[in-house]
Order: structure tokens, then C-alpha cells, then sequence
């Protein structure tokens, strides 16, 4: 027989079926045993009769959970069971049997972080992995549709990027490099010959930071265009935003129901227009309705976020931060040379900063002053001034973190539980 998914079977809902996969619970008597199979489809309760089975009675009982196994049976619907069938057994081959399984309730973060390539295969990890997939692919197809196409940078760097998070280094034939903190600056130089273009890869950060939205390597979603400004810039971001959450909700309806995740909280995000407020507007907010001084020209810490996001249902908008704190290449606003033409999209309940994105700078000599007082080596960067003097155009461009945003869709704790093995300064095995 043809195995099918546990899904499928459920569709069919009657008549023979044969499925596989791994046995989640189990529980029986000496005449009746019953188990649920999962595969990656879903689960399913599997019941054998000691009747149908006398000679192979030991070996099923001698199942423990995780062993795989393939079946045929009879399916059925039955309210009584967990996803509301249940298939009767004819015939089961026992593929691998499974040692005791050492993942259970009982176990904290640290000791599931430890077992992640087990915790990996738990029905959080796939919902979450299944979200995770949505919105890669989403990132993909709202840019595609746009006429953007895919560019890929290199991870192995000579030296300089974003300033600010500390770079990995590493020994290139005796030769110091470093891990990429981004795609932009050599994405920047391609849109010179591609205008419009995304990209996806991993990203690498020496953060110091012990939070639950920090992770030394993450997956960066980027997009760069040509001849744009801010007010455009935020309309792609919005656009792409909402893109991804309609996606997500479309598709991974049983995936969000299985995390707990009250999706109702996701409605207005995509119904709403979100807010854009400038830097100076975010301060005022936080001082007259939250309390909160903040001197200007500080960037704003994750209290603040926080707060501020406690005023707002949706992601909000805010741009024109302090030049001085922001990295070299966002350029001066001339209306207000203090303030750059940059911006964080900040997602609602806690999600903190989601996309960081601006106009970029064309302006050398500006550029230079900015590095150096950030005590940067010019030499660094000198392929990326020399992409300014051929030509230069206004472009923009932005950077998501899809961890941050699979954390606030699925309502997760930790970004560490939006990709499959993380890596911080505490965690990097297995
Ligand atoms: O704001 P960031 O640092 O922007 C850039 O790197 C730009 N070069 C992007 C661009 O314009 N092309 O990072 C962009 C986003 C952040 O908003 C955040 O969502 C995510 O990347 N991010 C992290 N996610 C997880 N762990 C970290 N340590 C992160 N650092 C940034
Ligand atoms: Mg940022």
C-alpha cells in the first residue's frame, strides 16, 4: 500500500489507509494498546487489538515513545480521540526502536536547549519551524511579485560593516576576516546594476547581550532599492509586513492554535495603517503619557521601546533618530542635519525592534567624518566609497529580523525558539 500523511488519511477519513512516523504517546492494557503516530503532517491514535496481533504482542508492547513505525489499518473518525480519528491496526512494521526518550515536561530552557536536536522534533519546534518556513517564503514571493530579484553577499568579509555589535573573526589562510553583520554594503554596490533586489542569509553579531531578542547568528531579510526615499522605504516594509502576517494567518492556522497564540491580537496589524512618528515625537509620547524622560540625542533602549509600544496595537514607524548614534551610512536630514533619514519599525506587545532600515548616504566626506569619530578604519571601507563615485543615486534599503518577527507572530518568550539551533553568548551546543 501507498503511505499517505496522517493529514491525508484524515481526509480521506475512511477505508484502508497505511501511515508512518514516530509513536507520541502510548498507553494500553494487555488486550488493547493505544498510540499516537505523528508524522509532520499531524498526530493520530492508532489502536492495536491483542486479537489481531498474538504473535507480535511482545514487541508492541516493548514500544516506547519516539520508536517509528509503519501501519495499515482502518480509519475512522472518532470524537473521543486527540485530532478526532483513530485508525485500527492490521499490519505494523517496527522501523527503529527508540531508547527511553530523554525530553518530558519536567525539563527546564537549559536542559531542553541541551537535547534541542530531540526538543527539535517536539509539535512546538515544527509549528514554530512551519511559521518559520511561512515567512521566509512570504519575504521571498512579496518582493518577487514586486519585480525585485534575489542577490546574495558574501559571509566572509575583509572587515567593516555595521559598527556598533563586535564582529567574529576568523583565521582565512592566516589571514584575519570576520563573519558578515549584514548584506547591505555589498548589496548596495549590486543595486547599481539590479535596482530593485532581497536577500536572505545569516548574519553574525559578537552582541554582548543577554536578552530575549539578542542571538550572536540570526537570519537577516534584506532589501535594497534604487531611487526611493524614506516615505517609500516604509511603504515596502509596511507592505512586506503585512504581506507575511496575511500569509501566516492564512496558512498556519493549526500551527499558532497548537502555540497558544491569540491571534486576535494580530488583527489590527493588518488592518490598520501603521503609525510613523519621528524620534522627536517618540520622546514627547514618552514623557507625557508614560513618565519617561529621555535625553535627546540617546537611541532608544529596549524600556523605552517597550513602553512607547504600550500606546500602540500595531507596529509603529520611527524615524529620524540622532544622526550621531546611528550608523555612518544613514545620511543627514537637510531640513534637521542633527537627525538622520533612517528608521526602526517597532512591533506591538513587547516584540521590540523588527526592521531597521534608511536612506543611504552618497555623500563621502560626510561618511568619513562619521566613521572616524566612531574611531572606524577608513581603509575598510574604501570599495564601498569608491560605489558612491561612479554614478551615485538616492536608494534605500532595509534589514528584518525574522526571528523577531516569528517571536511576536507565534508569541514566543526568546527568539532563541524562532530558529532551529541557536547560537548567543551562552548557548552554542548542540
Ligand atoms: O538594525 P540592524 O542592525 O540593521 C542593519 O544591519 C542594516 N544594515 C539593515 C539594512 O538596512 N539592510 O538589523 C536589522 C534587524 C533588526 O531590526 C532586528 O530585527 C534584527 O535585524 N537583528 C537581530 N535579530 C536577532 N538577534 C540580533 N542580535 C539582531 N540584531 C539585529
Ligand atoms: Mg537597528
Amino acid at each position: 500500500m501507498k503511505f499517505i500523511s496522517i493529514k491525508e488519511a484524515m481526509k480521506k477519513g475512511s477505508g484502508k489507509v497505511a501511515v508512518r512516523g514516530w509513536i507520541h504517546r502510548e498507553r494500553g492494557s494487555n488486550k488493547m494498546k493505544f498510540l499516537v503516530l505523528r508524522d509532520a503532517s499531524d498526530i493520530i491514535q492508532i489502536v492495536f487489538d491483542r486479537k489481531d496481533f498474538e504473535g507480535k504482542w511482545d514487541d508492541i508492547d516493548k514500544l516506547q515513545v519516539e520508536a517509528s513505525i509503519m501501519i495499515e489499518g482502518v480509519i475512522k473518525a472518532d470524537k473521543r480521540a486527540p485530532t478526532g480519528f483513530e485508525i485500527k491496526a492490521s499490519k505494523l512494521d517496527i522501523v527503529g526502536l527508540s531508547d527511553k526518550f530523554p525530553i518530558n515536561k519536567s525539563l527546564n530552557e537549559e536542559l531542553l536547549g541541551d537535547r534541542r536536536h530531540l526538543w527539535i522534533r517536539s509539535r512546538k519546534m515544527t509549528a514554530i519551524m512551519k511559521v518559520r518556513s511561512t515567512v521566509m517564503q512570504s519575504f521571498r514571493d512579496y518582493f518577487r511579485e514586486q519585480g525585485f530579484y534575489e542577490f546574495q553577499s558574501p559571509v566572509l568579509i575583509p572587515g567593516g560593516a555595521e559598527e556598533g555589535p563586535t564582529m567574529f573573526e576568523l583565521n582565512y589562510y592566516g589571514k584575519k576576516m570576520y563573519l558578515a553583520q549584514t548584506w547591505q554594503l555589498y548589496a548596495e554596490a549590486a543595486t547599481y546594476g539590479l535596482e530593485k533586489i532581497y536577500g536572505i542569509g545569516p548574519t553574525f553579531r559578537a552582541e554582548k547581550s543577554k536578552t530575549s531578542r539578542h542571538l550572536s547568528e540570526f537570519w537577516m531579510a534584506e532589501m535594497e532599492v534604487a531611487w526611493i526615499g524614506l516615505d517609500k522605504l516604509l511603504d515596502y516594509a509596511e507592505g512586506m509586513t503585512k504581506y507575511i502576517l496575511k500569509k501566516v494567518l492564512k496558512e498556519n492556522k493549526e500551527e499558532l492554535e497548537i502555540l497558544g497564540r491569540d491571534v486576535k491580537k494580530l488583527n489590527p496589524s493588518l488592518k490598520k495603517k501603521f503609525p510613523r512618528i519621528t524620534y522627536d515625537e517618540s520622546l514627547k509620547l514618552l514623557s507625557s503619557k508614560k513618565k519617561m524622560k529621555v535625553k535627546w540625542g540617546k537611541d532608544l533602549r529596549t524600556v523605552e521601546e517597550e513602553k512607547l509600544m504600550e500606546l500602540f496595537d500595531t507596529p509603529v514607524f520611527v524615524t529620524h533618530y540622532p544622526r550621531e548614534v546611528m550608523a555612518f551610512y544613514k545620511p543627514k536630514d537637510p531640513d534637521n542635519p542633527k537627525t538622520a533619514r533612517c528608521f526602526d519599525m517597532l512591533g506591538p506587545e513587547g516584540a521590540g525592534e523588527l526592521i531597521g532600515g534608511s536612506e543611504r548616504d552618497i555623500n563621502i566626506k560626510d561618511m568619513e567624518k562619521a566613521l572616524k569619530a566612531k574611531g572606524e578604519d577608513l581603509k575598510d571601507y574604501k570599495y564601498y566609497f569608491e560605489i558612491s563615485k561612479y554614478g551615485a543615486i538616492p536608494h534605500a534599503g532595509f534589514g528584518l529580523g525574522p526571528e523577531r518577527l516569528i517571536k511576536w507572530i507565534c508569541g514566543l518568550d526568546n527568539v532563541k525558539d524562532a530558529i532551529g539551533f541557536p547560537r548567543t553568548m551562552t548557548r552554542w551546543y548542540p
